[in-house]
């Protein structure tokens, strides 16, 4: 039987460093909801769309053959059969991706996507926002994940700085927090723990200690 583990919550909590150990351990696929939403962001940016136009954006869907695979502990974005996983990491994808985001209709295309990739992958590890409440309700495991602000924006340039990007760390600060609010607010999909899911504070944890508590976890309820 396939189990579906669902690791939800805001940016820079860990979850996509976490998730990726976890399938790894687990032997699991490992699927990053945040890239399907910022590879439509960035195939609507290519094809000159207005993002918010939902017809326009669905053409772009529909014609731009996205993928999405599991490549070395990594996940290999590709539009067209380009890669673009590196692109859609981009200041500017980032600052764009709430016009998807936020669309209901976008969210619908999105949510199949994700169950389609479930049904084809078996047991998987599933992180974003929405994975517990919407998209995967029955899921086995549910987490949420979650760290101060100041923490979460911290390890964010950390990242940045390791890839050789400047990035002013109250300019990340700032950019995560009107993230999280538009996540927050939002009438479809908002960013919030579901009803059943284990909460996890991260802020004074490494990887290792959320990989290894996770893990008890399930180990524990199996
Ligand atoms: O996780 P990541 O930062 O890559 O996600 C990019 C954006 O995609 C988030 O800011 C959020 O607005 C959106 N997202 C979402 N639902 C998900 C995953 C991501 O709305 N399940």
């Amino acid at each position: 039987m396939s189990t579906i583990i669902t690791i939800d919550g805001p940016a820079g909590s860990g979850k996509s460093t976490v998730s990726k150990q976890l399938a790894g351990k687990l032997g699991y696929t490992f699927l990053d909801t945040g890239a399907m939403y910022r590879a439509v962001t960035w195939a609507g940016m290519r094809s000159g769309v207005d993002l918010n136009d939902t017809a326009a954006m669905t053409e772009v869907i529909n014609s731009s053959n996205l993928d999405f695979q599991n490549s070395g502990g990594e996940t290999l974005v590709t539009c067209r059969g380009e890669d673009i996983s590196d692109e859609i990491r981009s200041r500017d994808v980032t600052e764009k991706v709430n016009a998807v985001a936020a669309n209901p209709q976008m969210r619908n295309i999105l949510v199949k996507m994700q169950r389609d990739f479930a049904a084809r992958h078996g047991s998987i590890v599933t992180e974003g926002r929405d994975q517990g409440t919407v998209v995967f309700p029955d899921a086995m495991f549910k987490f949420f994940l979650d760290a101060t602000l100041e923490e979460r924006s911290i390890r964010r340039y950390k990242e940045f700085k390791a890839k050789g990007i400047d990035y002013d760390l109250d300019e990340i600060k700032k950019s995560i927090e009107k993230r999280d609010n538009s996540d927050i607010k939002r009438s479809s999909g908002p960013l919030k723990p579901a009803d059943d899911a284990v909460r996890i504070d991260t802020s004074e944890m490494s990887v290792k200690d959320v990989v290894g508590y996770i893990l008890n976890h399930i180990k524990s309820g199996a």
